[in-house]
């Protein structure tokens, strides 16, 4: 079994079939999908999902390029949520440079603040970061991330860099871009990383991996990324999914 680790499921673009797909996962050897909360609607929308599947879980957070007019009756309020039994992480909070608005400030306050709250209500961290690995871990070191733990989503840096999210005890999740011809550096970095520090994510629906690039992604595709990551690491690929299985249920203590 896998567990897609972070899934955009609210997005518009399943409005269509949302059920359809969602209903066909089981079959397709996806036990559990976290859904993550990007703005305040989009947390909503993952709360309806986690009342509505069993096997949903979600996270609840600000994603950096949504933070602007972010209020901290916001934050109180997904403080409430975050008690919620199936609510099992803060995030997608983080920066991201490559979009780069709203202001670095405007991003770099409510990240600090999204960090706390993490610590408030002791759930780990899913942390979005683009083209700001420095000030990411600046940041995180002042706020002793350490501490709490989480996962670096979709992580797109170097070597380098992935060393001191590991020292942090950071997870880093791993998707579509794996299987990208392009995708040369985070191959290099899954060989790198110990194999308890992979979790699998999709971010559907973007990131669709190879042969299905380019179009919509969904959990289904899983079977690809957990081909590439045996492959890099000469591993079977039932190994692969029981560690990084047990991976998921390590870091996410409230997913049952
Ligand atoms: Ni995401």
């Amino acid at each position: 079994m896998i567990i897609d680790t972070h899934a955009h499921y609210d997005d518009k673009v399943f409005d269509e079939d949302r059920e359809a797909v969602l209903a066909d996962l089981q079959g397709k050897e996806i036990s559990r999908v976290i859904n993550s909360g990007s703005s305040l609607a989009a947390c909503k929308r993952t709360l309806e999902l986690t009342e509505k599947y069993d096997f949903i879980y979600g996270t609840l957070g600000i994603h950096p390029c949504d933070c602007e007019e972010l209020t901290e009756e916001d934050i109180q309020w997904i403080k409430e949520k975050c008690a919620l039994k199936k609510i099992v992480a803060v995030g997608e909070i983080g920066l991201d440079y490559y979009w780069d608005e709203p202001d670095r400030e405007i991003q770099k306050k409510w990240f600090a603040r999204q960090m706390e709250l993490a610590k408030e209500v002791q759930l780990p961290m899913v942390i979005h970061s683009r083209d700001a690995a420095q000030d990411t871990i600046t940041m995180m070191k002042e706020h002793y991330a350490r501490e709490i733990g989480g996962v670096i989503h979709c992580y797109s840096y170097s070597k380098e860099s992935a060393r001191d999210f590991l020292d942090m005890g950071f997870y880093f999740g791993v998707g579509g871009v794996v299987t990208f011809q392009n995708g040369k550096k985070l191959k290099e970095v899954v060989e790198y990383l110990p194999m308890d520090r992979i979790l699998t994510e999709t971010d559907s629906p973007y990131l669709s991996p190879v042969p299905n690039r380019g179009k919509r992604n969904d959990s289904r595709n899983l079977h690809y990324v957990v081909a590439a990551i045996a492959e890099i690491k000469g591993l079977s690929v039932e190994e692969v999914k029981e560690i990084c299985k047990a991976n998921a249920h390590r870091l996410y203590t409230k997913l049952k």
